[in-house]
């Protein structure tokens, strides 16, 4: 503790799951040293804004809060404000200089020295480390239902649209001991549902379905999910790790990007179109009740109209349950954007994901549809936004039920029978308290 009056820290989060986690661990890290988190601006003397890349339309929020920061600082003096995350490791220099230039930058790496940084009024750290997993940093969380685990950091793959591989470092994991003893302090704390998180949770080191059997022993009544998984990596062992093992969630993310051989070529994705479907395959045999969800990119470099068709009828062979879509957005830096013009007009990129977006607003409602009668065992995580009267809870599968409120508390497991369903949400029966 230094010998100063407390000081009132506020951070704002974008971008990935991630980066929730980071901010936990930033928190936790300047609470040691007196910070007191505060949920407004007003009474801030330390504002973080915790920042994504991953698209320009990511960094352009970013400089729109900067430019609202500074108005507001002029009539609040000695306020400190930094940029951590990725874009203060992209644009380290650039958020040091001009009309909205930031005291302190500190990159994904190099949260430890954010209180030296603080402290002398300001400055700049954006080395990566390729050890560096915070792993005995106990995250700062509100208390909730469910919680984010970062297990490790880092990105080796060089997808070639990709910015994150040069925002945030190498890959490497953390010690699964200290992810055991965060996960059963959670449980014992009242949480019931951990979600463990990587750029590529699946090539964990040394194992990660060990891993995830590990978690998931700590309790039959703790949930554990797990994003992302890259395809290439997706192994047997991991299918038929969930498939025995019941509180491993039955939903699987598994971006796609793109379903043209040629196109994940160029993304250097590492799989073609049929060994995506292959896997799919697999997973429907083996965990037959598993939602599957992705992510998708539209007008990548070079893409043409057969090869976003190629998109659009692997979304109709999977069909997903959900997704996740976006617009190709050249990134500085990357490979594509060195070696691979954005030779695709913006109205055709936009025309293309719209199509995206539709088919799967369709897909999710088939998907939703289908399980109208059915009934689910949900993990009750809140009261919904609409009705008062209302709770919102998740199936295994990753589905939102709202139902009627009966004698069910948040943080309980509950059976529903789903009654009604939009593409948003499923709409349920209370059938009885599980426990
Ligand atoms: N590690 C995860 C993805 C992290 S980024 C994985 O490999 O699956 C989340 C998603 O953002 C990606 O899956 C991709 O669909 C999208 N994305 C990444 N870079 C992008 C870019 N330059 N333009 C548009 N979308 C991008
Ligand atoms: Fe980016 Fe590819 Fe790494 Fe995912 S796997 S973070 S898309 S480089
Ligand atoms: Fe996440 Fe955005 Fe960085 S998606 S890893 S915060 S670039």
């Amino acid at each position: 503790m230094q010998l100063q009056p407390s000081r009132n820290l506020y951070v704002e989060t974008y971008g990935c799951q991630m980066n929730v986690g980071d901010t936990e661990i930033v928190v936790s890290i300047l609470q040691r040293e007196g910070y007191v988190p505060t949920e407004t601006l007003d009474n801030a003397d330390v504002v973080l804004l915790n920042t994504c890349s991953i698209r320009d339309n990511a960094e352009q929020r970013i400089w729109g809060r900067l430019v609202e920061l500074r108005r507001y600082r002029r009539r609040k003096r000695g306020m400190l404000v930094g940029v951590i995350g990725c874009m203060a490791e992209r644009l380290k220099e650039e958020l040091l200089q001009g009309e909205d230039a930031v005291d302190v930058v500190a990159g994904p790496d190099s949260y430890r020295d954010l209180p030296r940084l603080l402290a002398q009024g300001g400055g700049a750290n954006t080395l990566l480390s390729s050890e560096e997993t915070y792993a005995e940093i106990l995250p700062v969380r509100k208390e909730g239902v469910g919680a984010y685990i970062s297990i490790m950091r880092g990105c080796d793959n060089y997808c070639s649209y990709c910015v994150v591989p040069y925002t945030r470092g190498r890959e490497r994991s953390r010690d699964p001991h200290t992810i055991l003893r965060e996960a059963r302090e959670l449980f014992d704390r009242g949480y019931r549902e951990v979600t463990l998180l990587g750029q590529n949770v699946n090539s964990y080191k040394p194992d990660f379905p060990d891993l995830l059997r590990s978690v998931a022993e700590i309790s039959p009544l703790l949930r554990v999910r797990f994003a992302t998984s890259h395809p290439k990596d997706l192994s047997d062992k991991l299918i038929e790790t969930i498939a025995e093992v019941p509180n491993i969630c039955r939903s699987i993310h598994l971006p796609a990007q793109s379903g043209s051989t040629r196109m994940l070529e160029r993304m250097n994705r590492k799989y073609t179109r049929e060994h995506y479907l292959e896997i799919v395959d697999k997973i429907r045999k083996k965990l037959p009740d598993a939602s599957i969800s992705t992510d998708l990119i539209a007008g990548f470099s070079g893409e043409t109209k057969e090869e976003h068709e190629e998109t659009l009828s692997l979304m109709r062979e999977v069909g997903f349950d959900s997704a996740y879509m976006f617009k190709y957005s050249e990134r500085p830096g990357t490979l594509a954007s060195r070696q691979m013009p954005d030779d695709i007009p913006d109205p055709v990129k936009t025309a293309r994901l719209s199509e995206i977006i539709a088919l799967q607003n369709e897909l999710s409602a088939a998907s939703n549809a289908k399980d109208v009668g059915k009934t689910f065992e949900i993990l009750v995580e809140g009261v919904s936004k609409r009705s008062d009267a209302q709770l919102y809870g998740r199936t295994s599968q990753n589905k939102v039920v709202v139902f009627d409120r009966g004698g069910v508390r948040v943080g309980d497991y509950a059976t529903v029978k789903v009654t009604g369903s939009s593409s948003a949400t499923l709409k349920g029966v209370l059938r009885k308290n599980v426990q």
